[in-house]
Order: structure tokens, then sequence, then C-alpha cells
């Protein structure tokens, strides 16, 4: 027969097992030997002084042996013999995979300004083969430039991402991730979270559409930036604002206990961090609930229809009454007097 034998691959500090298989064997000896031409195992005979390689397995018709924490040195052509005459030999290739490292991202300052321009790149080393670098924006893919260099049998992998920051970056994570064969579990990850300072931009958000005179309003000054732009400050047409006990200052709110026409004029609040400042203004036009008019109209119109519809129906009613009352015994006195009111 002939000896039979398949490659095999093993992750770096992994176990390889070579098996040796021939059919219909007279006892002749089999040998396994290594890339070096060195005999690794002739039979059951340990021929190389090498912890890591054992015998598993010694018949006539097999010879199977383990290599232990397998290194990228141990890649190469195994060679079986099968000691007829002449020899017979089958080889079968140990390829080992190189395990990436942990990946790890470089370039980011923190914080960054907006509008920065800034370079994130990704580097994971010693995988075999070259590892494969995915970029994530808060979970969504985007595209980086990659750069696959050889030192020695495995791979440097560099992946960048050019950015240009702004506001909407601020406390995005950013992921790389190595994608590899050897990674069986899980894929090896690095993510850092942008820190983006920005200057304040502010509204200015009201309780009220149409604020009357007695009412409660309330003005809350949003603003929105890294660092936070506390505190904010109120002013009414230029000036501090009137020292009244209905106008209220709390934090980012101006809340107007009850409304007056003085309180009408322009407000402004303004905000700012090392990066600059923002304001709003809001115009505050105090009507007076009495010179809404057009409330009042609308309310007597309704009053009127109401009452044409009461007195149209109660007349049917007694229409009704009397047509009825002729044919039956009713109360006829009752329907009588309603019907004069009605007519
Ligand atoms: C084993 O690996 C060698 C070297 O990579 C290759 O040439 C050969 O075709 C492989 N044999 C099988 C059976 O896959
Ligand atoms: C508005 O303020 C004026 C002067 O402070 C006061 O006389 C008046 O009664 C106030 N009006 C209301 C509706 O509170
Ligand atoms: C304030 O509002 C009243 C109406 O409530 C209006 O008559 C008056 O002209 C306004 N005053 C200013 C200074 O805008």
């Amino acid at each position: 027969g002939y000896p039979l034998v398949q490659n095999v691959t093993v992750t770096e500090g992994g176990t390889a097992n070579l098996t040796c298989r021939v059919e219909f064997n007279d006892n002749t000896s089999l040998q396994w030997s290594n890339p070096a031409q060195q005999t690794l195992f002739f039979g059951d005979k340990k021929a190389l002084r090498d912890n890591r390689i054992e015998l598993v397995r010694a018949t006539s018709s097999e010879l199977t042996i383990s290599i232990s924490d397998v290194t990228l040195s141990d890649e190469g052509m195994y060679t079986c013999s099968l000691f007829t005459m002449p020899v017979r030999t089958a080889k079968a290739y140990l390829t080992v995979l190189g395990v990436p490292e942990k990946p790890e991202i470089d370039g980011l300052t923190k914080p960054a300004m907006e509008g920065d321009h800034i370079t994130l790149t990704c580097i994971t080393q010693g995988s075999k083969p070259a590892a494969d670098l995915r970029w994530f924006r808060n979970e969504k893919e985007v595209k980086g430039a990659k750069e696959v260099n050889a030192s020695g049998k495995t791979f440097t992998v560099r992946s960048s991402l050019q950015l240009q920051v702004d506001r909407n970056d601020d406390g995005v994570a950013y992921t790389c991730r190595v994608d590899h064969v050897a990674l069986t579990q899980a894929p090896q990850q690095a993510t850092e979270v942008l820190e983006v300072h920005y200057a304040p931009r502010v509204e200015i958000t009201h309780s009220l559409a149409v604020p009357q005179e007695g009412q409660y309003l309330k003005l809350e000054c949003v603003s929105k930036g890294n660092p936070s732009p506390d505190p904010v400050m109120w002013t009414k047409d230029g000036s501090e604002l009137p020292d009244l006990d209905r106008m209220i200052v709390e934090g980012r709110e101006l809340t107007f206990t009850s409304l007056n026409k003085t309180d009408n004029g322009t407000y402004r609040c303004e905000a700012s961090n090392h990066l600059g400042t923002s304001s709003a203004e809001y115009v505050l036009y105090v009507y007076d609930p009495n010179a809404l008019g057009q409330h009042g109209t609308d309310h007597a119109l309704i009053g009127g229809v109401v009452a044409v519809v009461v007195f149209v129906t109660l007349c049917l009613i007694i229409v009704l009454g009397r047509y009825l009352a002729r044919h039956k015994a009713y109360p006829i006195h009752t329907l009588k007097m309603l019907m004069n009111m009605c007519l």
C-alpha cells in the first residue's frame, strides 16, 4: 500500500495531529519527519528531543503524532515515509494561523474642537494570513483605508479613517473590529468615544402662544454647547431685567407669575463657553384680554343659533302633539298652552 496523509491547519498555540495511514501493511515501519528533514518518530520510537511532540497511535496501519504549543516556525511540509523498497512517501502541509493582537486606535485628540480634521488609525499585528479591519461609527459601518505590511511570517494591518469632526460627533463611538479565521469565538475590537468641544447654540422656548395679562409665562433658554454653557444670562431691551417679584430667573428659565402690559419688550438670553457666545431673542407682546373681542362676538353668535334651534324644535314637538291629541286622549289643555306660546 501507499501512505496517505492530509494537510493540517492549526492556530498558533494549539495542537496539531499528523496522521499517516496505510492499507495492507506487512509490518513495514512508518516514519514522520519535519520540514527540516529531521525524523520525529520512527514507528513508536521518538527520534527528536522536543517535549511538544508526542505519540498518539502507532500500529502497523497508522502512525499519528501530535505537536502541541504550535508556533509559526512549525509551519511547513511534513513527510510520512513507508519503508518498503523503494521508500514511499506522502507530504502533509502544516499551516499555522497567526492570531491578530488586540487592535489599537491612534490619532484621537481628546477633546477635539469642532471643525478639526483628525485621522484615526487602527493597528493590529501578528495576523497570518493578514487580518481584515473594519470601522463602525456607532454600530454603522464606515469605510477606512487599509494597508497591509508583512513583518516576518505575520502581517501588520492598518486602517485609517479621516474625519472632520462637528458637534454631532460628540459622544459618538468609533469601533475598529478585527475579523480573522483564527478568531473563532468573537472578533477582537477597540472602541474610542469622541469628545468634541463646540460653541453654544441657543434658542428660547415659551409656554404660551398668545400671552395675555395676568397669565403665567415661562421662557426657557435652551442652550447646547460643550463644555456646557452655564449659566445663561437674560436681558430685557438691552439692559438688566427689571427687579420685579413676579419675574423669576431660575437656572435657564425666566418665569412671569402674572403678565402685565409693562412686560412688553425684547427678551434676550446669552450663553457662552471658551469657544464662543450665542444668543436668542423673544419679543413679548402682552395682549389685553378685554381687547381680544373676537372671542366675545363668537360666543354671542353661537348663543343665538342655539336659541333658534331650541325654539324650532319645541314648535315641531307641539305641532306633532296637536296631531296626536286629535286622535288620542291626551292632556289637551297642556298642549294648548304650549301651542299658544309658540304661535
Ligand atoms: C496541501 O498543501 C500543499 C501546500 O499548500 C498543496 O500544494 C496541496 O495541494 C495540499 N494538498 C491537499 C490534499 O489539499
Ligand atoms: C400692571 O402693572 C401696573 C403698574 O405696575 C399696575 O398698576 C397694574 O395693576 C398691573 N396690571 C395687572 C393686570 O396686574
Ligand atoms: C405693550 O402692549 C400693549 C397691549 O397690551 C400695547 O398697547 C403697547 O403699545 C405695548 N407697548 C410697547 C412698549 O410695546
